[in-house]
């Protein structure tokens, strides 16, 4: 079992495989930061896979694959083939900008996968192009003309999901003020009809491209009120339904919409935390809003045995801080930049 020092039980681990995306969102990426990854630093589809193993033995119990964007890794399908027959797996799951995922759907479902959280802060084609800002992208990210639809081509991933039975489909909103935020009680309508759970994200000061947009952030208190205002109707809270995972969830009284807040910065959940990241590279990190991390490739290339990495590990899970420390200019390095931290 995996206990860290304040007494949180580690049981999540949320691993990035390729830090290369198809989208640029203004909160997460900047036109500078370097896209082309040394392949020799990602860890290979084996050492990841033996380091998987490693932590399930410990009692991780849920894997999460992020990105980056991480359909644009090869193979992923194959990968999440192989993970999803790992002894002591409970539970597997994605997150994606759902721009390759009409095609990949069906496969990543048979492979083992169970279900995924899609990104989509706009249905309003202009506000989706200005945040995600896809005319920044170099054309040989955009493998085919389909690609490069941007919006109908996320809403077409969304539509492939549920069908292929990757349920529940859960809709991230970062929302940020005088951009998306008009568009909140669309958003619920949608996800209500579509059967979709969406939750709404503060915009976190993580990265440059983070801090950059941190002014324009919502509290979840706000966004809640916005709702309930314009539905004229009450949130109740609920509890328990949908998930361990930092998200808070509401329900609309008489109505069969349930909506949840992701608040980090206005009322974070660090007491509850239970989580891990493995980046592409191979850092164990041990809290989003923290710099600091553990090389575990370096041990594996250096040819240490399952033994010593778990106690690596088990050294790593006692460094995991009581809690986030956003406010620290100190920490807006490109290092910590959320497309390398995988969100
Ligand atoms: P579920 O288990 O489906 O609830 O997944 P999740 O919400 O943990 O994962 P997802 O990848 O959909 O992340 C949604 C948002 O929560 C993103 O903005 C993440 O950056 C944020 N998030 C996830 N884990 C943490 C965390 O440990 N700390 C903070 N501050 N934010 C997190
Ligand atoms: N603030 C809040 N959420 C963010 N994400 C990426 N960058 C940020 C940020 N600065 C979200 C994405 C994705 C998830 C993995 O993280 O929207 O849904």
């Amino acid at each position: 079992m995996l206990i860290d020092s304040f007494g949180r039980h580690i049981r999540y681990l949320r691993v990035s495989v390729t830090d290369r995306c198809n989208l640029f969102c203004n909160y997460c990426r900047l036109p500078n930061e370097t896209l082309l990854p040394n392949n020799r630093e990602l860890l290979s589809f084996a050492e990841l896979v033996r380091l998987l193993r490693i932590f399930l033995a410990l009692g991780i119990e849920r894997i999460r694959l992020t990105g980056g964007e991480p359909l644009l890794r090869r193979n992923l399908v194959g990968l999440v083939q192989e993970i999803a027959q790992l002894p002591g797996l409970q539970e597997l799951a994605l997150t994606t900008n759902a721009l390759l995922l009409e095609r990949f759907a069906g496969a990543l479902k048979k492979a083992g996968l169970q279900r995924v959280n899609i990104s989509l802060d706009s249905l309003n084609p202009e506000t989706f192009d200005h945040i995600t800002q896809r005319h920044l992208l170099r054309p040989d990210l955009l493998p085919t003309r389909s690609e490069q639809l941007g919006l109908a081509t996320v809403l077409a991933g969304i539509e492939a999901a549920l069908q292929a039975g990757l349920h529940p489909v859960k809709i991230n909103m970062v929302v940020m003020r005088g951009i998306n935020d008009l568009e909140i009680p669309d958003m619920v309508q949608f996800a209500q009809q579509r059967g979709l759970l969406l939750r709404f994200i503060e915009t976190m000061p993580v990265g440059v491209a983070g801090q950059e947009m941190a002014s324009l952030f919502m509290p979840a208190e706000e966004i809640l009120a916005r709702i309930q205002s314009h539905f004229a109707r009450q949130l109740i809270p609920v509890s328990g339904e949908h998930g361990s995972g930092p998200a808070r969830y509401f329900r609309l009284v008489d109505s069969a919409a349930d909506v949840g807040v992701i608040s980090a910065r206005s009322r974070h959940f660090c007491d509850t935390c239970n989580r891990m990241r493995l980046t592409s590279k191979g850092a164990l990190v041990y809290c989003l809003g923290r710099s600091d991390r553990m090389d575990l490739k370096e041990h594996l290339r250096a040819g240490a045995s399952d033994a010593e990495i778990q106690n690596i590990i088990y050294s790593a899970i006692a460094l995991k801080p009581k809690q986030h420390e956003f406010e620290e200019k100190e920490l807006y390095r490109p290092s910590n930049r959320m497309s390398a931290l995988g969100g």
